[in-house]
């Protein structure tokens, strides 16, 4: 598996990451299967998992995520070299999703999720879910600030967020990246200016549902340019795009979801396919 590094830490991760929501929401696999899931993904080489507090059915079930992963790492030989980033700042009430910037709830749920990825070593990634427009920035940010004080979070990095919260933010606390909606239905972030932002300042960009989520995936094909540079390189067009977003930026680490070890081999192997710059053209333009 090639390597990327984690915005300028020095820390190296997988090029490609596995995202972690579809083995806890709604639809969920079974826990073997979940497990199955995980297992294959270290042996495909893969260092950095995501997930998030909020990765479950509902308030109940909060960290079921963080839970599923760190029981596999702790049961795996090779667990100790994958590196975990969650997030804090949805709740999850009747399986809906709301933002919840209260730094009381932060501070929570950061020992929380602190606790469910094993309780001992600082957790690696801790990415601000979301901002909250009812509670200023600064505020939300202070809980995460203490925390890493503290010493319960190692790096931090903000997800949904513009440029110019990326850089009130990075007054209150180091960060190392953005996970922003980014796939071939939404890409805002060639042009609101974050991807940008990230390249020149050496911030990790991690786009989330790269291949348009589990519903939308279904539809990759109907993007015809897509569907026919795919046929013509004899792979499937989920694999095209994630090595596409691969070449997109040298700051990209696109995280893919998967239930199936199909869906996970096939895209894993996105790792190894070069794109010509006609072909990353071709793919450009799509509209
Ligand atoms: N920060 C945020 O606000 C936010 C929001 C959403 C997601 N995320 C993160 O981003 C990660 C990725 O997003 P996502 O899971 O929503 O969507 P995604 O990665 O765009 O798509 C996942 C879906 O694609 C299918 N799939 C994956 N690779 C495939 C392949 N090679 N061939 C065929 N089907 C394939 C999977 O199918 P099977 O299930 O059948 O295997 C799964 O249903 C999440 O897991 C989560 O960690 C973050």
């Amino acid at each position: 598996m090639k390597s990327t590094q984690l915005g300028k830490t020095g820390e190296e991760l997988s090029a490609m990451g596995l995202g972690g929501m579809p083995l806890s929401i709604q639809g969920r696999p079974q826990a073997e299967q979940a497990r199955a899931v995980l297992i294959r993904a270290i042996e495909l080489g893969v260092t950095f998992i995501d997930t998030a507090d909020s990765y479950c059915l509902n308030e109940t079930d909060k960290h079921h995520n963080e839970r599923l992963i760190a029981s596999v790492l702790a049961d795996h030989p090779r667990g100790g070299e994958v590196k975990v980033a969650t997030k804090g700042g949805l709740l999850r009430p009747d399986g809906a999703w709301e933002v919840h910037g209260d730094p009381k709830h932060l501070k929570q749920t950061i020992a929380e999720s602190h606790q469910a990825l094993g309780g001992r070593d600082p957790i690696f990634l801790w990415q601000w879910h979301a901002p909250d427009s009812r509670f200023p920035m600064e505020e939300s940010l202070q809980a995460v600030r203490d925390a890493v004080d503290a010493g319960l979070i190692r790096y931090v990095g903000l997800s949904n967020v513009s440029v110019e919260e990326i850089e009130r933010a990075r007054k209150m606390v180091d960060v190392v990246s953005v996970q922003n909606k980014y796939n071939l239905w939404h890409r805002r972030p060639e042009t609101d200016g974050v991807l940008e932002y990230c390249e020149q300042h050496q911030l990790t960009f991690i786009p989330w549902s790269p291949l348009g989520g589990s519903r939308q995936v279904k539809h990759l094909h109907e993007f015809k340019e897509m569907a026919a540079l795919a046929e013509d390189l004899q792979v499937s067009p989920m694999r095209l795009v994630l090595a596409y977003l691969l070449a997109k930026s040298p700051c990209i680490l696109p995280i893919p979801g998967a239930t199936r070890l199909k869906s996970l081999e096939d895209s894993m192997a996105a790792i190894t396919l070069t794109l010509t710059s006609q072909q990353m053209a071709r793919i450009n333009a799509i509209k």
